[in-house]
């Protein structure tokens, strides 16, 4: 194992104390966190110290220059160029319950990988994939998917007027209550840090097809995440995790628990798109697990994005281990994950999956994919 640290003097003005540790073909579960390349080598990047306000890219670019001069780049099996990767450890952040959030600027956020194992138990979470149906939208049947509805907002944040409006209109066409769920009623959970949630209903999504050209503007009918996770502290966490990463006021969010299942004779397809943007402003991903797939599948891959428009410059190129989490910015990178191929056709009865949870926060006047909750899922 080696170490190098030093203190990078970024181009935004923030001095960071960065420390970089390399372990070769070591597990993970370094303190802090740590990641896989393609080339089985295993980083672990400490940013010890950090100002508020560091940006992650000059983060990165210090990160960069500490590996360039402490790993000698090498080629992975599959001729690429293994790609050092940032893990922070940062688990908790700076919103309290007496003052109202600052929500962070965004031009300066890219990407940032946690190890969210000291804040859930994601194998808490991980039993409820076996109960989750298959996408009815996918006709091949590699997907599995349940959803929910929240609503997140800070006690002291200020009411979006705009997502009002979007419950109300959306229960009434389902006939439901119109003022049941709105902010002037009590929420389903709190949280010390003063945000605050409610649990909406079933509501369908209708993606508009701007963003998503397979499945935009049909509307598609889910069920519903199982009440008992809804109502554990796990999930619950993690939701207030991406809140407080984010610092926003007010936002709608839409939690998807999603499988993606390879046979012997069938990959999964872990981004039926390729490489996408859903138009959020961010996205929250946890890896919940990975079982019986080919460690060299289901990576998570990230382009920049300039002008709207995708470029070949890739940010990240990795496998997310179980128990991490990854949050983007869904303006600034374009996201894709390989597909997932089975390891062992003799283990697990002939299948590999892939487990995640997905937050995405909406606050119009940005696109909220919201449509009637269909008549099954009404409570
Ligand atoms: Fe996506």
């Amino acid at each position: 194992m080696r170490r190098r640290a030093r203190r990078w003097s970024g181009r935004d003005g923030h001095d960071l104390d960065l420390e970089v540790i390399i372990v070769r073909a070591g597990g993970c579960g370094l303190v802090g966190g740590g990641l896989r390349t393609q080339s089985l080598q295993v980083l672990h990047i400490k940013r010890n110290g950090c100002g508020r306000g560091a940006s992650v890219d000059n983060v990165t670019a210090g990160c960069h220059t500490l590996l360039s001069s402490a790993v000698p780049r090498r080629r992975s099996g599959s001729g690429e160029v293994a790609r050092p990767v940032v893990v922070e450890s940062r688990l908790s952040y700076m919103v309290r319950p007496d003052q109202p959030p600052r929500p962070i600027a965004l031009s300066d956020f890219l990407y940032e990988s946690v190890d969210a194992t000291a804040v859930l138990d994601v194998k808490a979470l991980a039993a409820a994939y076996a109960t989750i149906p298959v996408d009815p939208y996918i006709a091949e049947g590699y997907r599995y998917k349940a959803i929910a509805w929240l609503r997140i907002k800070h006690r002291l944040g200020t009411i979006n007027k705009a997502i009002d409006e979007h419950i109300a209109r959306a229960s009434e066409l389902s006939g439901l209550d119109p003022r049941a769920h709105l902010s002037d009623a009590s929420p389903t959970w709190s949280d010390e840090s003063g945000y605050e949630c409610w649990k909406l209903p079933q509501y369908s999504l209708a993606q508009s097809k701007a963003y998503n050209p397979v499945h935009g503007d049909l509307r598609r009918e889910y069920p519903p995440i199982a009440r008992a996770l809804l109502d554990g502290p796990d999930l619950r966490r993690l939701v207030f995790h991406y809140a407080a990463r984010f610092e926003w006021h007010d936002a709608l969010v839409l939690v998807q628990f999603q499988r993606v299942e390879a046979l012997a004779d069938r990959p999964g397809r872990v981004a039926v798109e390729g490489f996408h943007q859903d138009g959020n402003q961010h996205v929250a991903m946890l890896i919940v697990d990975r079982t019986n797939i080919a460690p060299d599948s289901g990576i998570s891959q990230y382009k920049r994005d300039v002008g709207g428009k995708m470029t070949n410059e890739m940010v990240f190129d990795a496998v997310v281990p179980p128990g991490h989490l990854i949050y983007w910015n869904d303006k600034r990178v374009w996201h894709y994950g390989t597909d997932i191929e089975i390891a062992d056709p003799g283990a697990n009865g002939g299948r590999g999956t892939r487990d995640i949870v997905i937050l995405s926060a909406k606050e119009p006047p940005a696109h909220v994919p919201m449509a009637p909750v269909p008549d099954r899922y009404k409570d």
